[in-house]
Parts: C-alpha cells; structure tokens; sequence
C-alpha cells in the first residue's frame, strides 16, 4: 500500500512540474487530489487495516498531500511569474513614441457660409428661428398671397409629400423657398419681429447649376414705419460684410406675389467694382454691366401680413431671401463647372474651403 502511495505521488509530481500554465496545473490539482482521484480512492481502502498499519499509512498519506502542496505552490509561482515577465514583454507601451492625429474635418463650405450670415444679420438684431423644411401648401403657397392654381406657383417646381390632404392647409411639400416661414414667424403674435429663417429648400430641378436640395435664408423685419429705406440700408449692411467693404447693392424692381413693391437684388461686381469693363477698356469678364444678381426682396404684401393675423394699417414689414449656395460661391469666387459637387461628399473638392 505504501508503495502504491509513492507511485501515485511521483505521477502527480511528475504532473505538477509539467504543467506550463495556471489552468493547467488547477487542473491537476483536481484531478489528482479531488474527491474522486486515484489517491482518494486508495485512502478509502484504509479502514481494511490494521491499527499499526493504519496509522503508518496515515502518516505517509498526510506528508504525501503536504508534499504535493508545496510542489503545486512552487509551481503556481513560477508560472505566474513567467506570466508577468511575458507581459512585460508583450504589452509594453512606449509612451516616447509620437501618437497618431486622428484625422480632423472642418464645416462643409455651406455651414461655413450659414454661420457668417448669421453674424452679420444678428448684429443688426435679426435672431435665427426655425421653421419646418417639410410644410402644408398653405404655408408655402396661399398664406403668401398664391391662391391654388394660380401660375406664380409653377416657378417653385415643388416636390409634393404623398401624405393625407390637410381640410385647411392643403397638400404637404417640402419647401420650395425659406418664405414659408413667413406666416408661422407672424402667427406667433410676438411684434416688433427681426427674424432670420435658414434653411434646405427643396425643387424639381438638378443640372449643372441646380441641386433638387439647397438653402436658402430668409430676412423678416416687422415693424410701426418700416420702409424701403431700411430694407436698402439692411441688404447694403450684408453687401459690405459678407463680401467685403465698398460693395453695393441695387435694387431692380421686380414681381413677387407677396411683396409689393418687389425688387431683385443685384450687387456690385468685385472684378469691375461696378463699371462693367475691365482695365483695358473691354468688357468685364464677370458680369454683366457692373452688377451681379443676389435674389429677391421686397416690402410684405398686405394680404400677407393679414394672413399672419398682422394688421397692415398699423404695421410694415421688409423681407428678402435668397440661395446660400450661389451666395457663397460669388463671394470665394469658386467658379465650378458642376454645381452638384457641393453635395457629393468628395474630398478632393471640399478639403481645399
Ligand atoms: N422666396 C423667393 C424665392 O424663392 C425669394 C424672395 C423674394 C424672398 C422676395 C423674399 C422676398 O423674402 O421678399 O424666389
């Protein structure tokens, strides 16, 4: 029995000096010394002997155990210390060396453009509001003085929303221009009102000088005494800081539904400062007769100011609205033969803004 004993215990030493990692050696110390093991076994057999013999086996049986013990303990600290030093190794971080710059974007050129007008309009007091870019017709249309069905509506190559007809305000559309917003802003009741309205308009146009989605951004001034005077001083005040000092605009009068009286807006030219020729007395290359066309302005229709539950005796309004692409693009001068390039996400077009 005793040399039993011993052969068992130099296997499980064996074993233990074998195993080359921590799990492993767990797994032999249950296996070789659990209830179930050879060893535990033969302990069982035990009561078969004599009392001498008994306690002999006893004795061999508890420096066996006490034995194994050690050599697992022994054997637990080295592995684990070759673990550590392995992870010295393996996951060494050297901090001397330069980290890697996560790649920085910048704000497409559009928001870029938003952000600048916004500035100039709100020191003149004009805050930002927003109004839906998804909106009924009566908003878009008919609270701007456009009944249904009559033609100025064409000119706004509107998108319909396949949504529910609305009993009052009509068909759903996404927002041809940013003017839409004009009833909403006057509804609210709140007067004296300067507000801008910026915004994806949408139309059913896409060549090379249209997208069916761009912005547009919308002044509105609501006031006792309101005149063209202001709405002259307002566009000039833009002129000069968004495209530089020494730019003027010119009013030409025009036809809108809901102003009257209406103007297109033209500005200087930058290339000719307004004189149409260029230094060896030809023609300017740029514009046409000294001036550039921005968009349209005007003082707000009556019928409009009514839909918005403002009484026209009693007040007046100035408003114009006009594309931030083209805008922007006058100003950097970016001449593309595209317009589309805008929104396709190429990198090579917009890291040079
Ligand atoms: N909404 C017009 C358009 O999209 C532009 C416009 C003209 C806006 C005159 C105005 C305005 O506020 O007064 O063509």
């Amino acid at each position: 029995m005793q040399n039993e004993l011993k052969e068992i215990r130099d296997r499980i030493l064996q074993a233990v000096s074998e195993a080359t990692d921590i799990a492993t050696l767990d797994e032999v110390e249950t296996v070789h010394l659990g209830r179930k093991s050879e060893f535990s076994q033969k302990m069982k057999g035990l009561g078969g002997l004599s009392a001498d013999e008994r306690k002999a086996v006893g004795q061999l049986a508890n420096e066996i155990k006490e034995q194994i013990r050690t050599a697992v303990e022994t054997r637990r600290d080295e592995l684990k210390a070759a673990a550590y030093k392995d992870l010295a190794t393996a996951d060494r971080i050297d901090v001397t060396v330069p980290g890697e710059q996560p790649e920085q974007g910048h704000r497409h050129l559009t928001s870029q453009a938003i952000n600048d007008i916004v500035r100039i309009f709100s020191r003149l007091g004009f805050t930002r509001e927003r109004h839906p870019e998804v909106d009924w017709d009566w908003f878009t249309f008919e609270s701007l003085n456009m009944p249904p069905d009559h033609p100025a509506r064409d000119e706004w190559e509107t998108f319909f929303v396949d949504a529910p007809v609305h009993k009052k305000k009509g068909k759903m559309v996404l927002t041809p221009h940013t003017t839409s917003g004009t009833a909403r802003e006057l509804k609210k009741g709140k007067l004296p009102i300067r507000m801008m309205n910026i915004g994806k308009t949408f139309r059913r146009q896409i060549d090379v000088s249209h997208t069916p989605m761009f912005h547009q951004f919308e002044g509105l001034l609501v006031d006792r005494d309101v005149s063209v005077t202001h709405l002259k001083g307002v566009l000039d005040y833009f002129a000069s800081e968004f495209f530089g000092a020494g730019r003027r605009t010119r009013l030409r009068p025009f036809h809108f539904r809901f102003t009257e009286p209406s103007f297109e807006i033209d500005i200087s030219c930058g290339i000719c400062d307004g004189t149409g020729k260029s230094e060896d007395g030809g023609k300017c290359r740029l514009c046409k007769e000294g001036w550039l066309e921005l968009g349209g302005a005007g003082m707000l229709h009556p019928n409009v100011l009514t839909a918005g539950g403002v009484d026209p005796e009693e007040y007046s309004a100035l408003a114009f609205g006009w594309g931030v692409e083209r805008t922007m693009m006058m100003r950097a001068g970016i001449m593309v033969d595209d317009i589309r390039v805008l929104y396709k996400s190429d990198f090579r077009f917009l890291n040079q803004f």
